[in-house]
């Protein structure tokens, strides 16, 4: 798909299907007071602006360079996707914001079967980079650290991945499964406006943001890799080759829960019916998902480390994803997911034209 522009109501990297090639990266503030945050947010904004465009980022004064030269003399343009969000302690009376706090910002709440590990967690600053290309979001991150040096450190980091279709339709995750079928229509604006951007009841800079939710989710692979497809997919309630419902279709065709009211088709616990189960009084639970699969080499006791960088984008954080984790608790498939890492964050307004910077109505 051709990426989206870096101008806009909302930031680029939101409501495009994840491509394939992401990194998700948390960074700590080292710098103090709200003047040098807005320097800060300046910076980040003609950096990611440039690397969106093509072309040359600009030098940031060190040393006598000119960019990373990772992409050689000229970037191509178009080809990169960012979202930066800010975490709580951004909203505090250290950077003069505290009032002006998204009401639902917090630090991540820990669920059952949750196994944190606070270097996976939180942070103040957090920013995806998406493109069609590795070197590309490689780059992006490099020319984001070189001109963002002594004001944010990273605190953690990790690179993500989109399998192409497989055959068709949806990417599959690395549970085998097609993800990312149900949820709000990014073409839908009535539907965004209740569902993805922050409105009713938050501060007015807010206004084209959203709550992004990050759960780094550990697969127990060579587990799953030992249970039969049947159970696998009463686990999800799909198909594994095609992605449809147990109650029959396709992979777009929506679950008939009505003539499967006892789950004999949909188990009634599994994952896809406890996340929504399809009534008029859950349907404003309903989130945009905008995942990433994730490989992290091996762990000390040779198991594989891989996983899912679970992303969510909510008009209000707790009637979405908290509801819908708090259905998901001791689903069966907990056996086989451990949620290690994450964080809320709050994505910023997009930047509205060359004269704009992120945060510049919240500054
Ligand atoms: C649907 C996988 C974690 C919420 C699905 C589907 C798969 C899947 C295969 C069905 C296809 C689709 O509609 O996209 C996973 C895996 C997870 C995970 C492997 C962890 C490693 C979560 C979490 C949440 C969540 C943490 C929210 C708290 C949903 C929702 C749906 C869904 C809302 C759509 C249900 C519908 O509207 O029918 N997931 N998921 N998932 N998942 Fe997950």
């Amino acid at each position: 798909r051709p990426l989206r522009p870096f101008h806009g109501a909302h930031q680029s990297g939101i409501l495009g299907d994840p491509v394939a090639a992401a990194t998700i990266v948390a960074f700590d503030l080292t710098l103090a007071g709200k003047q040098a945050l807005t320097r800060l947010l300046q910076t980040l904004t003609t950096t990611l602006r440039s690397l969106a465009a093509g072309g040359l980022a600009p030098s940031p004064g060190i040393a006598d360079t000119a960019g990373t030269g990772l992409l050689g003399p000229s970037a191509p343009a178009r080809s990169l996707e960012s979202v930066v969000a800010l975490g709580p302690a951004v909203f505090t009376d250290a950077f003069g914001l505290a009032a002006a706090r998204p009401r639902r910002l917090r630090a991540m709440d820990t669920f059952p079967n949750d196994q944190l590990d606070p270097a996976w967690c939180g942070g103040d600053v957090l920013i995806t980079l998406q493109g069609h290309d590795r070197d590309i979001v490689t780059n992006a991150l490099r020319e984001v650290c070189r001109a963002t040096r002594g004001s944010m450190q990273i605190r953690w980091k990790q690179d993500g991945f989109t399998s192409p279709p497989r055959p068709t339709g949806h990417p599959r995750n690395l549970l085998g499964f097609k993800d990312g079928i149900a949820g709000p229509d990014p073409a839908n604006d009535s539907q965004l406006e209740s569902l993805v951007w922050a409105g009713d009841g938050e501060p007015s800079w807010a206004a084209g943001g959203s709550y992004y939710v990050i759960r780094r989710i550990r697969m127990l692979v060579e587990f799953w890799d030992r249970v039969s497809t049947s159970e696998q997919e009463r686990m999800f309630g799909r198909r594994k080759g095609s992605g449809a419902p147990l109650t029959g279709g396709a992979e777009h065709t929506a679950p008939d829960y009505t003539n499967d009211p006892n789950g004999s088709a949909i188990p009634l616990d599994s994952h896809i019916r406890l996340a929504n189960p399809r009534t008029t009084k859950t349907a404003s639970s309903q989130f945009l998902r905008r995942s990433y699969s994730y490989d992290a080499g091996v762990d000390s006791v040779g198991n594989l480390d891989m996983g899912l960088m679970f992303g969510g984008f909510n008009a209000d954080l707790d009637r979405q994803f908290v509801t819908v984790q708090k259905r998901l608790a001791d689903e069966p498939l907990v056996d086989y997911i451990t949620p290690v890492g994450g964080g809320y964050f709050f994505a910023l307004p997009g930047v509205r034209d060359p004269k704009d910077f992120y945060g510049s109505a919240l500054l």
